[in-house]
C-alpha cells in the first residue's frame, strides 16, 4: 500500500495531504497520556535538567522545534548538535540526548552516540522502530509516520515534531514543572494543528502555482524566520534546495539587515514565515523596498501597502502562537518547493544525488 500512489501524481503529493490524518492518529495515541505524564513515565528514563538533540537534515529541523517548544513550555536549557560535528560537543550534567532519525539508520547519528558518554540516556524518536538507533538508544518513541517513499522528508517531520512535543510536554508534568491544567491547554493546542493543516493547503494550492510561476527564474531564495519560526524557515530552504537545485538560505530576520539584504534585488524571491511577529513586517518592507518577490507564509498578511507595479504573493491565515510555532508553515512550504521542482522539470520523489537513507558518515 505505501507503493500505491492511487490519484496523486507523485509520493510527494501524497506524503504532503497525508499530513492532517498522520497528525490525527498521532494525537490520538499520545494526547491523554501526554496529559497525564504517564507517556513519559512510561519511557523509564531518568529525570533531565538539559536537552541535547542529534539529528541530520530534516529532522535536525524538527529537532528545532522540539528543543523551541521544551524552552517555550519548561524553560529546560536545550543544546541543538549536528550530528556529524557530534565529536566538538560537550554535554552538562543531566542531559537527556534525543537521537532524531526518521530511518534509524543515518550513520552520522549513530556515531554521534559513540562519542557521547554513556551517562547521559539516549530517547530515539524514529519511524522505524526495527532500526539500529531504536535499538541502540535507551527507550524509543515511534513517530507513526508510516512509510515515507519520497526521498525529502515531509510526513514524518510533521510526525516527529507532534510526537517529539507531546513527549516533552507529558515530561514536563512527570518532573512537575507544569501541571496537568497546562499540560490539557498544550495538549488541546496541539489538537488544532489538523484543522489549521487543512485549511493551509487549500490556500497554498490555490496561490502556489502562479506564485512559482513568477520566481521560476530564480537562481536563489532567501527564507526568513524569527523565533519559532526559524525552523520551518530552515525546513522550507532545505526543501527547496533538496527538490529543485536552486540555492536557498534560511535567515533569522533580524540578520537581514547585517549581510544577505545585499542580495536582495529586483525580484529576488524572499519567503517570510510570518507567524505574526510585530517586527517581522519591518523586514517585509525592506526587502520590498528593494524590489525583492515577497511571499509570506501565514501571518495576518502584511499590513504595508504592495508598491505600485512590485508583485507580491501571500498565503495568509492568521497568528501562530504555539510553543513549536507555525507548524501549519511546512505545507505550504514543502509545496512551494514541489511546485517549482516541477515547474523545472526535476523529479520530486527522487532529487538528484540524494538518498533516502544516509549509511556513510
Ligand atoms: C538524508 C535524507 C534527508 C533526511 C536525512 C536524515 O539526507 O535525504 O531527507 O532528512 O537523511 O535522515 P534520517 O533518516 O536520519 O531522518
Amino acid at each position: 500500500a505505501a507503493l500505491d500512489l492511487g490519484d496523486h501524481p507523485d509520493h510527494m503529493a501524497k506524503e504532503i495531504e497525508e499530513q492532517p490524518a498522520v497528525v490525527s492518529s498521532i494525537l490520538e495515541r499520545v494526547a491523554r497520556r501526554a496529559v497525564d505524564g504517564s507517556m513519559w513515565i512510561g519511557l523509564g528514563l531518568p529525570g533531565f535538567h538539559r536537552l541535547a538533540v542529534v539529528a541530520c537534515g530534516t529532522s535536525l529541523n524538527a529537532g528545532h522545534v522540539i528543543a523551541t517548544a521544551l524552552r517555550g513550555i519548561g524553560g529546560v536549557p536545550t543544546d541543538i548538535v549536528v550530528a556529524s560535528e557530534a565529536d566538538q560537543v560537550v554535554l552538562g550534567p543531566g542531559t537527556l540526548v534525543v537521537a532524531i532519525s526518521q530511518s534509524g539508520e543515518t550513520a552520522d547519528v549513530l556515531r554521534a552516540l559513540d562519542r557521547f558518554d554513556d551517562r547521559h540516556p539516549v530517547l530515539a524518536l524514529t519511524n522505524n522502530l526495527h532500526s539500529s538507533l531504536a535499538r541502540r538508544a535507551d527507550a524509543v518513541l515511534d513517530c507513526h509516520a508510516g512509510p515515507e517513499v519520497g526521498v525529502a522528508a515531509t510526513k514524518t517531520f510533521t510526525a516527529q515534531v507532534v510526537v517529539g512535543v507531546a513527549a516533552m510536554i507529558s515530561a514536563m508534568v512527570a518532573s512537575g514543572r507544569i501541571g496537568t491544567a497546562r499540560a490539557a491547554a498544550l495538549v488541546a493546542e496541539l489538537s488544532e494543528l489538523p484543522a489549521r493543516v487543512e485549511h493551509a493547503a487549500p490556500v497554498a494550492a490555490d496561490r502556489i502555482p502562479l506564485l512559482v510561476a513568477n520566481v521560476r527564474k530564480a537562481s536563489g531564495f532567501l527564507f526568513l524566520g524569527r523565533g519559532q519560526g526559524l525552523a520551518y524557515a530552515a525546513e522550507g530552504a532545505l526543501k527547496l534546495k533538496e527538490l529543485s537545485y536552486r540555492w536557498a538560505e534560511a535567515y533569522p530576520a533580524g540578520e537581514l539587515k547585517h549581510g544577505p539584504l545585499a542580495l536582495v534585488d529586483e525580484g529576488t524571491p524572499v519567503v517570510v514565515v510570518d507567524h505574526g511577529e510585530h517586527r517581522m513586517q519591518a523586514n517585509i518592507a525592506e526587502v520590498r523596498a528593494r524590489g525583492g518577490f515577497v511571499i509570506t507564509i501565514g501571518g495576518e498578511g502584511s499590513d504595508i501597502p504592495a508598491l505600485a507595479g512590485r508583485a507580491t504573493g501571500g498565503l495568509t491565515w492568521g497568528a501562530s502562537t504555539a510553543p513549536w510555532g507555525p507548524l501549519e508553515a511546512v505545507v505550504p512550504l514543502q509545496m512551494l518547493a514541489r511546485e517549482l521542482a516541477l515547474q523545472l522539470g526535476c523529479d520530486v520523489d527522487k532529487p538528484r544525488n540524494l538518498a533516502k537513507s544516509v549509511t556513510v558518515e
